[in-house]
């Protein structure tokens, strides 16, 4: 395992591609609305049952909700991804805490697999995206825009993929970074982050990160657009349109 981290650092390395890190996850929520986090598992575990935990003990969290559940937490389970998605309607600030996405493992005296992640709930969130759902198609660029508070305008920026928390951060002089990511502070309230040259592999979970919070956003890339023949038609005859 030592082995392989260190293998796949290299290579992010030589590919001048994310640095790994270890970040933190702090995901920043808006109080009142809708929201949704994915979790990621291990692809042994695609089929077991899947559910959300509380509280900041693992051995002693409260089971919230199980895969295929709605309620508060609704969790749907993308076996063939090796994710399940959390999603809510509405938190309250006073539900800031530690949850964990959590795998049963089954069988008596067996731990079940998970890791643990902060929800922080806030009225203004100190960090948010317009939209945490992307779309673009193989080839295209898409730009995100992730937007922190006046309190976290001095804080490290980074666009993590959500999987292997890989970031990259705003390019700096002397640094080499894949091309492909490309973000952009404007100094006050936002950053940009544009990807170009869409692959269907790029498709997933990533992070805005600011400081030490996170919004999360869903890139979906779709198969490239077809090449349409675009006939010339005569304004005189709609005929040809068809
Ligand atoms: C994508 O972005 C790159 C770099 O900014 C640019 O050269 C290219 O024209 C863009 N492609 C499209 C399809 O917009």
């Amino acid at each position: 395992m030592i082995y392989l981290l260190i293998l796949s650092g290299i290579l992010l390395y030589i590919s001048g591609g994310a640095r790994v890190n270890t970040l933190k996850l702090n995901i920043a929520v808006k109080s009142g609305s809708s929201g949704i986090i994915p979790c990621v598992y291990d692809k042994q575990h695609k089929e077991n049952r899947k559910y959300l935990c509380l509280g900041g003990i693992w051995s002693s969290c409260r089971i919230l909700a199980y895969a295929g559940e709605t309620g508060k937490f609704s969790i749907t389970d993308y076996p063939d991804q090796s994710i399940f998605t959390v999603r809510w309607e509405k938190l309250e600030i006073s539900d800031s805490g530690y949850y964990w996405c959590a795998v049963e493992i089954g069988g008596y005296g067996t731990v079940d697999a998970g890791y643990d992640l902060y929800l922080t709930v806030q009225s203004a969130p100190d960090v948010s995206v317009k939209s945490s759902s992307v779309f673009g198609h193989e080839g295209d660029n898409v730009s995100v825009q992730c937007f922190y508070t006046s309190g976290y305008k001095y804080k490290l920026k980074q666009w993590c993929r959500y999987k292997d928390k890989g970031c990259y951060t705003e390019k700096r002089t002397g640094t080499s970074q894949n091309p492909s990511v490309q973000i952009r502070d404007d100094g006050r309230s936002s950053f940009t982050v544009l990807m170009t040259g869409l692959r269907l592999s790029d498709s997933g979970w990533y992070l805005c990160s600011v400081g030490d919070l996170q919004a999360p956003v869903q890139l979906t890339v779709n198969e490239p657009k077809p090449v349409t023949h675009i006939p010339t038609t005569t304004p005189s005859d709609p005929e040809t349109d068809k």
